[in-house]
């Protein structure tokens, strides 16, 4: 049998070493979804647990009782508990999991065994910074709920608390599900909890976006301020591997969810993930203060330094942010810079600069980098200079970001 690679191996091979260099040191990334993940917990991925299945799950077989569906596990488990642990601490919970694969993965395993198919939950609508996910045909027609929009109708669609607690008395719902793609501002949670539970509603938070600023006791402290469950993805301004978390204080909710996590949603769970999960809860332990602070000090500061330079950015009047993104306002873009802000991306794109096609910018992985507020005016010039002038910025994003090979906060 030939050990020599083929031409498909090679070219595999070559393509994953071009990106690492590229998305690795070759470019400053401003996707508010994405991050970088520490080198320990990055071994943790390619470490042999990468191939191994464990399932403690009581079964009966043949009058036997199981504990386990696999032998070899007893570094496995461990391993999880320990995550499962740092999971609880970190976000000041009685209970947590970090079982879901995902964000996507944690909401169905959250929203499934909680809410019988006939439900109905109130989600922020997409085209005011909801999460496409909650529209009505996707999750819910999955799990056959029904959705009615809470409006996010506040400067930077932000909710207000008036119209959520007027909402939620009209309409009754079994549950409602905060959390957006495009999440600018704390909500108004303890009056919309307050409300909820009068009605009979749990209220899920779905965190995703900021469960870094969460872990780091920044933006707000969900499950203290009345949320029923926590949840959401471990690699946008938490610094993880791909993956998802649950954490509730509630012992009622997680006895339901539980038992459900493994065969509804998912089997195996991952554990090599589950590792650099855990990795990075401890790290944020450590440090998770100062990152998630320094993430939003650079988020104002960039925010500053951008609308300084002319950049229509939403919210203004409201401080532009108070989490790791900033938004491009695009009616204003299209008016004063006579561009679309996918074609200001595309533009930064091919100048080193990454920020999404939908008008959002970033600043987790760039605090990760270690880049501080007071480097925020020079990175706004040459997002302006790139986006808006089409100047040949690159070579200069280039050498900048050489400076940056390695991690802060890990
Ligand atoms: C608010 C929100 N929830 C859930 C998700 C899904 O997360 P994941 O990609 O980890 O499945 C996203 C994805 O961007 C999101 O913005």
């Amino acid at each position: 049998m030939s050990r020599c690679p083929t031409s498909e191996e090679r070219r595999l091979r070559n393509l994953v070493r071009r990106h690492d260099r590229w998305r690795g040191r070759e470019v400053f990334n401003l996707l508010p979804s994405e991050n970088a993940v520490s080198p320990i917990a990055r071994s943790y991925l390619a470490s042999d647990l990468a191939g191994r299945y464990t399932l403690p799950v009581t079964t009966e077989a043949d009058g036997e009782v199981l504990d386990n569906s696999y032998t070899g596990t007893r570094y496995t488990d461990q391993i999880e508990q320990l995550a499962n642990a740092a999971a609880a601490r970190v976000f000041q919970a009685r209970r947590a999991t970090t079982r879901p694969l995902s964000g996507h993965i944690a909401a169905l395993s959250v929203l499934a065994p909680l809410l019988p198919r006939g439900s109905k939950i109130l989600a922020i609508p997409p085209d005011q910074g909801g999460y496409d996910g909650y529209a009505p045909g996707f999750a819910p027609a999955l799990l056959g709920l029904s959705v009615r929009p809470l409006p996010a109708d506040g400067p930077g669609h932000s909710v207000e608390a008036e119209t959520a607690v007027s909402v939620i008395r009209r309409e009754r719902p079994d549950a409602v599900l905060l959390g957006q793609s495009f999440f600018l501002f704390p909500y108004p949670l303890r009056e919309i909890a307050d409300a909820a539970h009068a009605v009979g509603a749990l209220v899920l938070y779905d965190g995703s976006h900021v469960l870094g600023l969460v872990a780091g006791g920044e933006f707000q402290q969900p499950l203290r301020e009345g949320a029923d469950v926590l949840f959401g993805s471990t690699h946008k301004s938490f610094p993880g591997p791909q993956g998802g978390i649950i954490a509730t204080d509630r012992d009622d909710l997680f006895d339901q969810l539980d038992p459900a996590l493994v065969w509804r949603t998912f089997d195996n769970a991952h554990w090599n993930r589950i590792a650099g999960v855990a990795q990075t809860l401890l790290e944020l332990e450590r440090v998770g203060r100062e990152y998630a602070r320094t993430i939003v000090a650079n988020s104002l500061a960039l925010g500053g330094a951008l609308a300084d330079l002319g950049t229509p950015l939403v919210a203004e009047r409201a401080g532009f942010t108070r989490s790791h993104q900033l938004h491009l306002d695009r009616p204003r873009l299209r008016a004063q810079w006579g561009i679309g802000a996918g074609a200001v991306a595309r533009r930064l794109e091919a100048q080193r600069l990454l920020i999404d096609l939908v008008a959002r910018i970033g600043t987790a992985e760039v605090t990760r980098l270690g880049l501080r507020p007071r480097d925020m005016p020079r990175l706004a010039d040459l997002i302006v200079r790139g986006g808006r002038d089409g100047e040949r910025v690159g070579p200069e994003v280039g050498r900048w970001r050489s400076r940056f090979p390695g991690l802060r906060f890990d």
